[in-house]
């Protein structure tokens, strides 16, 4: 089996740095070193994603940048995956020969073999209609930044269509995978020293509705309940959940198992009942709104955030209004925003009431503004709390600092010896912001 030099670079979502991660691990399985210098690797994969025209774009300037070394020396080969190869990866190999490799998120399994194949000359492409045969990766990744955290996709797709989402198109049909499947690699993880799991899909909450015969009624907080149980898993989180099947059995679960961490990604989408009409999200901003009241309720010391959309064509400054009343009113601990962005091909795009690029920026501008100073706010209400926090990494600035997280997810910088990562401390909030916190060992 050939054995060169690899580089890996992630785009998108979490579903993604799975992907990423399992390719690594499939790779350097395979006798592959890899590289953190693409110009200087012999194959390059691109792990893609098509939810904005931006992510895209940063993928296609990348791609430009091997010209010159590939018409000197034909040098590296790259492959494009993920969900902008299964968009426009041919279309993407015609224009830059040095795209030898092109498959779709359901054939991840074959891009270890087509890799190797490709260099030795000729392109690849594993490009399928939904009802294909997934071709899988069978293999547990080990993250590489953190090897004390993992990522586990418990469900593939999405059949939610919402009217500008690329998802549906790019990542196929909603398909949970086998409980078995999700506990075995829970298992494994665990045993190999991992303490925090995330649980990840582009709607968990959903995970067992696609289920017959014997699983039926095998649904997320089941899951959530036989994962939580494995022994030494100190943090059970998830990500992200649809409010439509955001069900009563979930909370249950949350509130009995101390380990599943407090926190709750609800994405929103808009304020407006007549924009989340358009956007085909199935529920209104009062039924969005009784959700919200429940999880509080039931779990008093929960993070709450969200995801919201301004700028969707026909989006009225009366109805962007109502998404800033709405993130006035619910005060999420952290908004992820974003313009819209039409994805050719979903039916919000093909409206001829588009709003103006820079009109959508300043809806952007604006609520992020008033997103800021709330998240400012409720974080300052931690100051002098004493927590748990895990320790991730070294902080990306600040000499000496580690970063960690608390239990709800709020990200801590800490003044800490580099042999904290991965471990359990107790800090003191000793500072807060926006976006994160300081603390001080106790
Ligand atoms: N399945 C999740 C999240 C999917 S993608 C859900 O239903 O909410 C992550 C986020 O990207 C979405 O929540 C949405 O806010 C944003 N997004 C998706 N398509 C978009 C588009 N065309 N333009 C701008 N933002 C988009
Ligand atoms: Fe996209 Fe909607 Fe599916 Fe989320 S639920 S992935 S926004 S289609
Ligand atoms: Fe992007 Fe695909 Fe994830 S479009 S957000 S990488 S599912």
């Amino acid at each position: 089996m050939s054995n060169g030099i690899f580089c890996i670079k992630v785009y998108g979502c979490q579903m993604n740095a799975y992907d990423g991660d399992r390719l690594r691990c499939a790779m350097t399985g395979l006798g592959w070193t890899e590289s953190s210098d693409a110009l200087d690797s012999d194959a390059v994969i691109f792990v893609t994603c098509s939810i904005r025209d931006k992510a895209e774009q940063k993928v296609i300037s990348e791609l430009g940048r091997f010209r010159p070394l590939w018409e000197k020396n034909r040098r590296p080969k790259v492959a494009l995956i993920g969900c902008m190869a299964q968009r426009t990866g041919a279309e993407l190999a015609r224009k830059f020969p040095w795209v030898r490799v092109v498959a779709g998120p359901r054939h991840l399994g074959t891009v270890p073999s087509l890799v190797a194949e490709s260099m030795s000359g000729g392109v690849f492409l594993r490009l399928d209609s939904d009802q294909a045969e997934r071709e899988d990766l069978e293999c547990v990744p080990m993250p590489k930044d953190n090897p004390h955290k993992a990522y586990i996709t418990i469900a593939n797709g999405c059949d939610q269509f919402c009217s500008y989402c690329i998802v549906p198109y790019v990542r196929g049909r909603f398909a949970s995978r086998s409980s078995k499947s999700v506990l075995d690699e829970a298992n494994r993880l665990v045993n190999r020293g991992v303490q925090e799991i995330t649980l990840i899909g582009q709607n968990v909450n959903s995970y067992g509705r696609d289920f017959a015969g014997a699983d039926e009624n095998y649904r997320f907080a089941n899951l959530l309940g036989e994962v939580s149980a494995i022994k030494g898993l100190k943090r059970l989180r998830f990500t992200t959940s649809h409010p439509v099947d955001f069900s009563d059995d979930i909370l249950e679960v949350m509130s009995s198992r101390p380990n599943i961490c407090p926190a709750v990604n609800l994405p929103v989408q808009s304020g407006s009942d007549k924009v989340l009409r358009e956007m085909n999200r199935k529920y209104t901003k009062a039924e969005y709104m009784a959700a919200v009241k429940k999880i509080r309720a039931a779990l008093p010391e929960s993070s709450i955030t969200t995801d919201l959309i301004v700028g969707f064509p026909g989006e009225s400054p009366e109805e962007f209004e109502e998404s800033v009343s709405l993130i006035e009113e619910t005060r999420f601990d952290l908004v992820h925003t974003a313009a819209y962005s039409p994805r050719e091909g979903t039916p919000a795009a093909k409206r001829d009431d588009q709003i103006p690029g820079a009109e959508r920026a300043e809806r952007l501008a604006v609520i992020n503004e008033i997103q800021s100073r709330i998240s400012s706010e409720i974080n300052r209400e931690l100051l002098g709390r004493v927590m748990e926090v895990m320790f991730d990494e070294a902080a990306p600035k600040g000499e000496g600092l580690l970063q960690g997280r608390t239990v709800t997810d709020k990200v801590v910088l800490v003044k800490a010896p580099r042999e904290m990562t991965g471990r359990f401390r107790t800090v003191k909030i000793t500072g807060t912001g926006p976006w994160c916190l300081d603390g001080e060992l106790l």
